[in-house]
């Protein structure tokens, strides 16, 4: 049963990715008009890392964040819990790692890593803080955790456009792909993300410091990044 707008149990959440696995690239490649690659690549930019670093990529879906870090040289894993998800990935880099994992109860050591990265991914967890303290506890201090989601924009016109967007284009192309649960989602668990100064709050209480975001394409999307507390 779904709790409240906005919020699936997991294993709702796991079931939906991997139904829409086949056509999530396509989809977001329409819904940001090829953006989504953009955004991606600041992300990496905030991770500060570079050939060599150990990075973790979480709730990597299809992969693509996962694939711009190794493409700078980055030792890269990519973890979902969606095997679907992960199996697209796979066709796209299989020589990266790929490992099915819950984000809140990552299967890795404390300090395993020099960073660790989500996109579009935070928004799904069940548990928000506990998620970003999974990606405190497996980066070493001093590494960065970078946060790349939807925010919900406060200002006219891109308030206006993004309601007219996500309440009534978004669910259309829900009806059309037959994934309306999933298309009606998606707006409503933007909608209760918190918004940027909550979610820099969020992951200073998770184990961050030195936090600041950057908002882009209009205020649509954010890009947080702190670094690991010693
Ligand atoms: C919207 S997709 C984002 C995929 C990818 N990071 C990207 O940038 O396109 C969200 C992904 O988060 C995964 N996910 C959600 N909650 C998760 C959790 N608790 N543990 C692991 N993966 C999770 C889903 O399976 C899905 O692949």
């Amino acid at each position: 049963m779904t709790a409240a707008p906005g919020v699936l149990e997991e294993g709702q959440v796991r079931a939906m990715f991997d139904r829409i696995a086949g056509f999530y690239d396509l989809m977001n490649s329409v819904m940001t008009a090829g953006l989504h690659h953009k955004w991606r690549s600041r992300a990496v930019d905030l991770a500060a890392v570079g050939p060599g670093s150990r990075v973790l990529d979480v709730a990597t879906g299809t992969g693509d964040l996962a694939i711009e870090l190794a493409r700078r040289g980055c030792e890269v894993v990519g973890s979902d819990f969606s095997p679907e998800m992960l199996e697209r990935a796979r066709g796209k880099a299989p020589e990266l790692r790929w490992e099915q994992a819950n984000a809140l109860a990552l299967p890795y050591g404390d300090d395993e890593f020099d960073a660790a990265t989500v996109g579009f991914g935070a928004r799904n967890f069940s548990d928000l803080e506990r998620g970003l303290g999974e990606m405190a506890r497996v980066v070493r201090p001093g590494g960065r955790v970078v946060v790349l989601e939807i925010t919900t924009p406060t200002r006219p016109p891109l308030s206006t456009f993004y309601r007219v967007w996500f309440d009534h284009v978004v669910p259309v192309i829900g009806r059309l792909t037959g994934e309306e649960q999933a298309y009606s989602y998606l707006p409503s668990s933007v909608k209760r993300f918190p918004g940027p100064a909550d979610l820099a709050a969020t992951m200073e209480r998770a184990g961050m410091e030195r936090l600041r975001w950057i908002l882009t394409a209009g205020g649509i999307i954010a890009l947080h990044v702190g670094e690991v507390r010693g």
